[in-house]
């Protein structure tokens, strides 16, 4: 039996080429893996459909959007995980669990190999195949577009002389990567800095410009979880789709960074993630409520390590899950509810209630019923700032 590799397949012109290309250069068998992530777009069944008829022996279509969001994405929002204090890991979250694919279906069909679409300039090659190496140490990974200098030209070329049904008319000047929790857009015009974006790069959010009402939801956490919006239960998947609409239509969650990429390289990107800026918001607000103030503070030092983590393509390392354990700790109280107004790009908080909130409005108030004995803090401020006062005699002393 000739030897196999399992391709992640999306159905665009690139991976449906890289069936023929895979073939041609290593004589093995290719089947074609699809994960949806809630790309939407195209039907799934015509992407399965198209890579056999690229020469696919086998092809596989799983819905992971579930296991997406809650495995995914919910660790990201329990993480308030922002790269560069930004970027909400769109791409960067995806790319492990299509990875946890590859090598459990080579596993399951005896293929040796793996292979992805990525170029050689980008962060998901490396994401990819460190996802793989954590995973499934004994396969290899093939990456036909950077490996075999495969460019977009020689691609339509190809397509072209195989008679390959994957259209090439409505070529899109951009790369885009989309997912229930957002999208990616990068090339094209984007690619000198100072351009501005234009309209036609967004499709999850609305002109934040023009005026509408705002709209207020509540947004309800168990454990760092969304559980219900309005009071209505929701799986985090249905929280994410839900807020999407919620935030997109008031234009919430644009974003446009020039980003520090791992392979070096500084690259402009233009994201939109309505949900996911939304409900770190509500989130992080709701643990400013329920986490003590030096659990808190440290916290926020893991954040940004974990999002770099998972930036840099180690969402499978030792260090990420030992993280885990520890924001998972630090979730035990986010749990309340969240009123947050979306209006005109931007989502605010407006009220925050909790049963495990650490709000003591009697030690708050600065009207009757203050219970905050402030005699205490004169001696306190005193021990405070002996250390200061020390080290200022010896440091001022004569001068
Ligand atoms: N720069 C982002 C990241 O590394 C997005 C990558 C998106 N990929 C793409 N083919 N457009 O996470």
């Amino acid at each position: 039996m000739a030897e196999r590799v399992v391709l992640a397949y999306s159905g665009g012109l690139d991976t449906s080429v890289g069936i023929g290309w895979l073939k041609d250069a290593t004589g093995k068998e290719v089947v074609a893996l699809a994960i949806d992530v809630g790309q939407s777009g195209e039907d799934m069944d015509v992407i399965r459909q198209r890579a056999l008829d690229c020469g696919a022996v086998e092809s596989i279509v799983v819905d992971a959007k579930d296991e997406f969001a809650t495995d995914y994405v919910m660790p990201a929002l329990k993480a308030n995980a922002l790269y560069q204090k930004r970027y909400p890991l769109v791409s960067a979250l995806s790319r492990p669990l299509i990875a946890k694919y590859l090598a459990s279906t080579a596993k399951d069909l005896g293929a040796n190999s793996v292979a992805h679409g990525c170029t050689g300039k980008g962060n998901d090659q490396v994401r990819f195949e460190a996802a793989v190496a954590a995973l499934a140490p004994e396969l290899t990974s093939l990456a036909p577009v950077r490996d075999f200098a495969l460019t977009r030209d020689k691609a339509i070329e190809y397509a072209a002389m195989h008679n390959l049904p994957i259209a090439q008319s409505k070529k899109s000047p951009y790369s885009i990567d989309q997912n229930v929790y957002g999208r990616a857009v990068e090339t094209g015009f984007l690619e000198d800095p100072w351009n501005a974006p234009i309209e036609d790069l967004y499709t999850y959010t609305q002109d934040p410009a023009v005026t509408r009402e705002p709209t207020e939801v509540v947004i309800s956490f168990d454990q760092g979880i969304p559980v219900a919006i309005d009071g209505v239960p929701v799986t985090p998947l249905q929280a994410i789709e839900l807020m999407n609409l919620h935030a997109g239509n008031q234009g919430v969650g644009r974003i446009d960074i020039v980003e520090d990429r791992l392979v070096g390289i500084k690259s402009r990107e233009v994201y939109e993630a309505p949900a996911g800026i939304a409900l770190i918001a509500a989130h992080e607000e709701l643990e400013n409520m329920t986490i003590e103030r030096d659990l808190a503070r440290y916290k926020r030092t893991v954040e940004s390590k974990w999002a770099e983590l998972v930036y840099d393509g180690l969402w499978f390392s030792g260090l990420k899950r030992a993280l885990d354990v520890f924001i998972d700790e630090t979730q035990k109280h986010v749990t309340g509810d969240i009123r947050l107004k979306m209006h005109a790009g931007s989502a605010v908080v407006t009220g925050r209630k909790s049963t495990q909130s650490l709000y003591d409005f009697n030690l708050a108030t600065y009207d009757t019923g203050d219970t905050f004995d402030q005699s205490m803090a004169k001696g306190f401020i005193e021990l405070w700032s002996l250390p200061s006062k020390i080290s200022a005699r010896r440091d001022l002393a004569g001068k």
